[in-house]
């Protein structure tokens, strides 16, 4: 495949779908969801959660899914280059750059914690943290194997920095066996058994009823009804908007550049429809069913409501590594269950970690002209030099920084860039008939007039409060500590320098191209 100007292909329609729906499901849907449900208004959450789903979750998967096929037709695998096709001017490249930098950006932290979900996978089978009851106790030893403090569980940070270097060598050995060979393969096997493992996992969930008669509050239907039960005097909060659609776009990875770049590897008579509908629904099958159901159902079972909401105001990964390792130790084969639990999340993020990759390998190969090995070097040197603040400034919240700009911000403005783009400036005529060439279940017509309207409007809506409600604090650094002020400039120095970084690749790829078509 080096060396000529063929690009790859999925190899089998199935996979086309397991790999997107690789691309879909990951950490966002078992250790965000049920922390965002909860904290926003339990059942409440779901009503902006499902407007969100409908009115730009579903039409921007079929968008990126036709601006994909439509980029690859034109040997294009990232968004600089596709957002070319849609607007010839000689900015749209730079606004499509957008869907590099935030996959890139993200996978600087998303690979980290991933690898912890495998070092736990590890620790529940040999059974390391048993013994370690307390949530202080577990609180502790997991700032300890952060590296965030020094404890007599973990001394440095040595331990989670191998359990780094083996996800970076994992998923990187993936992306270097190619679309069809490495991600397509990948998600053939991990998506079966992440499900497998899921419903095994809810069923035991749902059958601990009261674990302690000595509080009878504490059981499964008082966990079910924490995330579920509706708190609607909430509803009216933008800040419950701006959450539910937030998690709309980072679970379906939809708006980040990593859904237009799987599809650009589509066949011509691949169809969008089907596939773009498929995909998010098995996203919100894993979310809502598996997600929504296991970490704080048993959290609550085990440890009643109030000692799971301080859990979960933790931050999000306090539930999964903080609360379920306390439940494993509770209940038999515990160490198995705890095993299979991190397993569910390393192969979740795993199968999204390579789709944060895979822009940037576009970019390089389709762009740059390089080969898979050479591109593939060029993501693993960047991705490892720039993960390094990442994971020796976590105590003082570098990752935070970036999570807020680019995994959640930026989401949403490349959302309202690439939306006008393609209904208003490529033409929404012209665009519906790439979402229904081929497609192989009838797109309804109303869809038409959501992306075009809808959409953009609700986005416009979105940013405008995000603009007067979060940005500002944010901005100013509202609440951060004196002594970590430093370390988040020094974030935003680096996304800054990311992001000039691939502007300047991105003009290359550009001109490149231009000279092409020159000769
Ligand atoms: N959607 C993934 C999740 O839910 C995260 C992701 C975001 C993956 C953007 C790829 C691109 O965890």
């Amino acid at each position: 495949m080096q060396g000529n100007n063929r690009r790859e292909q999925w190899a089998t329609k199935i996979g086309l779908i397991l790999a997107l729906a690789g691309n879909a499901i990951g950490l966002g849907n078992f250790l965000r969801f049920p922390v965002q449900a909860a904290q926003n208004g339990g059942g409440a959450f779901m009503i902006p959660y499902f407007l969100a789903f409908i009115l730009m979750g579903i039409p921007l998967m079929w968008v990126e899914c036709a601006i994909g096929r439509m980029g690859g037709r034109y040997g294009h695998g990232h968004t600089a280059g596709m957002f070319e096709l849609l607007w010839q001017h000689p900015l749209a490249k730079y606004l499509g750059m957008l869907g590099i930098f935030i996959p890139f950006t993200v996978a600087l932290y998303y690979i980290y914690i991933n690898a912890w979900t495998l070092a736990y996978g590890y620790f529940s089978l040999i059974g390391d943290y048993f013994g370690v009851t307390s949530r202080e106790a577990m609180g502790a030893y997991l700032r300890g194997f952060q590296g965030v403090e020094s404890n007599q569980y973990f001394s440095t940070v040595t331990t989670s920095y191998t359990f780094f270097l083996i996800t970076l060598a994992i998923s990187m050995y993936i992306i270097y066996h190619g679309v069809s060979g490495g991600i397509e393969r990948l998600a053939k096997i991990a998506m079966p058994l992440l499900f497998l493992i899921g419903v095994a996992l809810m069923i035991r969930v749902l059958t601990f009823g009261t674990p302690d008669p000595n509080y009878p509050e504490h059981n499964v239907l008082n966990g079910l009804g924490f995330v579920w039960n509706p708190q609607p005097e909430r509803l009216p909060h933008a800040s419950l908007w701006l959450a539910a659609a937030g998690q709309i776009f980072f679970t379906l990875s939809i708006a980040t550049g990593a859904i237009p770049t799987y599809a650009s590897y589509m066949r011509e008579e691949d169809d969008v429809g089907l596939t773009g509908l498929s995909t998010a629904s098995l996203n919100e099958l894993a979310e809502v069913v598996l997600g929504g159901t296991i970490a704080i159902t048993a959290a609550v079972a085990f440890f009643g409501l109030a000692e799971t909401q301080a859990i979960a105001k933790g931050g999000a990964f306090n539930l999964g590594f903080q609360a379920l390792p306390m439940v494993f130790q509770k209940i038999p084969l515990g160490q198995l269950f705890g095993a299979l639990w991190f397993l569910l999340l390393f192969f979740a993020g795993i199968t999204s970690v390579v789709a944060l990759a895979q822009p940037v390998m576009a970019l390089f190969q389709d762009g740059l002209g390089w080969s898979r090995w050479h591109a593939t070097c060029g993501v693993l040197a960047a991705l490892f030099v720039l993960s390094q603040p990442v994971i020796f400034f976590l105590k003082h919240g570098f990752l935070d920084e970036l999570d807020f700009w680019v995994g959640s911000f930026a989401l949403v403005l490349f959302a309202l860039i690439e939306t006008i783009q393609f209904a208003w400036v490529f033409g929404m005529e012209r665009g519906w008939n790439e979402i229904v060439k081929g497609a192989a279940i009838p797109v309804p017509r109303l869809f038409f007039y959501v992306i075009k309207y809808i959409t953009p409007l609700f986005l416009v809506f979105i940013l405008v409060a995000w603009a007067i409600q979060d940005v500002p604090n944010k901005i100013f650094m509202v609440g951060v500590k004196p002594e970590d002020v430093p370390y988040v400039w020094a974030a935003r120095l680096m996304m800054v320098a990311i992001l000039v970084s691939f502007g300047f690749l991105v003009k290359i790829a550009s001109s490149k191209r231009e000279k092409g078509f020159q000769r």
